[in-house]
């Protein structure tokens, strides 16, 4: 039984860590300093404000200090580092500025905006009435003169930016006057460009007019998986007075040792990455363009974030092409959406991009057997094995 587990997690790390092309734009990779710290002695310890546990004087200053770097890093007047999950951040912002029945705007799951808000998620759980902004599919982004008329009308109680499909900033200022002027508050959902924003690579969504920018830690930013919260002054110190212990009770330490060294490195590299993430990502979209895939939003250069859009029209076409690229290590997903943070972290740049994308085209267009290609690219992936933009 145990070397069973032990074989899996072993043949897991062999294959997606030693041998693929991971282009989930969920997910990144951390530096070996962070991933020790999850390991840590943290990991089994338990605190509380009421100082109801002894022996956290070190846990209480770690996490001081992660608050410290995140208000550096993101120019923010409170940063709360407890939640467990992107989706547990939205809860709590959420859970914090609505009742039932209230209404709350976002991007739909149909353009792209994160499911866990509507039906059978957090809309459901706290009795809330969604509204979806307009949006242009041909953009990949909200409609700014019908949002403006959609927010006087609809009056909503919080409108919330950012989604999981997101190519270009998204219209916070041109939209904020008409949020604030319905007395509405404005959130912008940042799990997957956090560290874009962090290195100063996409919008500003705290300076633009959102009074909270949150969600998760792991996508384009360095961290473990977890969640983190930024806000003014008003929107942070409502949420600290109710995060625990209604939304988290054990903070899990370790999470925040390892969050607070990936904030100081993204401190320290972050510019460099955001900027070359983005490079990537326009030459992996150029590549496959001109090798015929349907790549969205040519007229405007593809994008402007972590991602690449493939439109294949819905889940089952892309399905299809996420399984054919699997059986070749190249793993993406159904969306078909690419992320190329974790290949940009293993130090992969332009070149490496046009190779990619190259290995896609065999694969996809060509129809080449999935076995030749995979070899290829466990050859390929060799060479980038070390974490790049880390202490080293
Ligand atoms: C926009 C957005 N918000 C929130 C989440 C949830 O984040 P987590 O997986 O950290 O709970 C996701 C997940 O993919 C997401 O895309």
């Amino acid at each position: 039984m145990i070397d069973e587990l032990l074989g899996l997690i072993e043949r897991h790390e062999q294959w997606r860590v030693r041998e693929c092309v991971n282009l989930i734009p969920s997910e990144n990779v951390t530096s070996p300093a962070v991933r020790s710290l999850l390991s840590s002695d943290l990991a089994h310890r338990y605190t509380s404000r009421q100082r109801f546990y002894m022996g956290t004087s070190f846990i209480d200053k770690i996490e001081q200090h992660g608050e410290k770097l995140a208000k550096n890093l993101f120019g923010c007047q409170t940063a709360d580092l407890r939640p467990l999950s992107g989706h547990l951040a939205d809860l709590t912002y959420l859970a914090c500025f609505t009742k039932p029945k209230d209404t709350v705007l976002c991007v739909s799951p149909d353009d792209g905006g994160y499911p866990g808000f509507w039906r059978k998620g957090l809309s459901r759980l706290l009795k809330l009435r969604m509204i979806r902004f307009p949006f242009s599919k041909e953009d990949v982004n909200i409609k700014v003169e019908e949002a403006t008329e959609l927010i006087l009308r609809e009056k909503p109680k919080v409108v919330i930016f950012g989604a999981s499909i997101i190519l270009f900033s998204h219209p916070v200022q041109a939209l904020a006057k008409a949020v604030h002027d319905v007395g509405a508050h404005v959130g912008y959902d940042g799990s997957h460009v956090l560290g874009l924003i962090a290195g100063g690579e996409f919008q500003d969504p705290l300076r633009e007019g959102s009074q909270a920018l949150f969600g998760s830690t792991h996508k384009s930013f360095f961290g473990p998986q977890g969640g983190i919260i930024l806000a003014d002054k008003e929107h942070g110190e409502a949420i600290k007075k109710r995060i625990h212990p209604e939304f988290v009770d054990n903070a899990h330490w370790n999470r925040i040792a390892a969050l607070t060294l990936a904030l100081a490195e993204m401190t320290t590299y972050g510019k460099e990455y955001a900027r070359q993430v983005v490079q990537n990502a326009q030459a992996l979209a150029k590549t496959l363009a001109e090798e015929g895939f349907p790549v969205a939003c040519h007229q405007l250069g593809y994008t402007r974030s972590h991602q690449v859009l493939l439109n294949y029209g819905g889940y089952r076409k892309g399905g299809v092409v996420a399984r054919k690229l699997e059986k070749s290590n190249i793993i993406v997903d159904s969306g078909v959406r690419l992320g190329v943070c974790e290949t940009t972290r293993r130090g992969m740049k332009e070149e490496e991009m046009q190779t990619i994308a190259l290995f896609i085209k065999r694969v996809v267009v060509d129809g080449e057997d999935p076995n030749s290609v995979k070899a290829d690219v466990i050859k390929f992936v060799e060479e980038f094995q070390e974490i790049e933009y880390s202490f080293k």
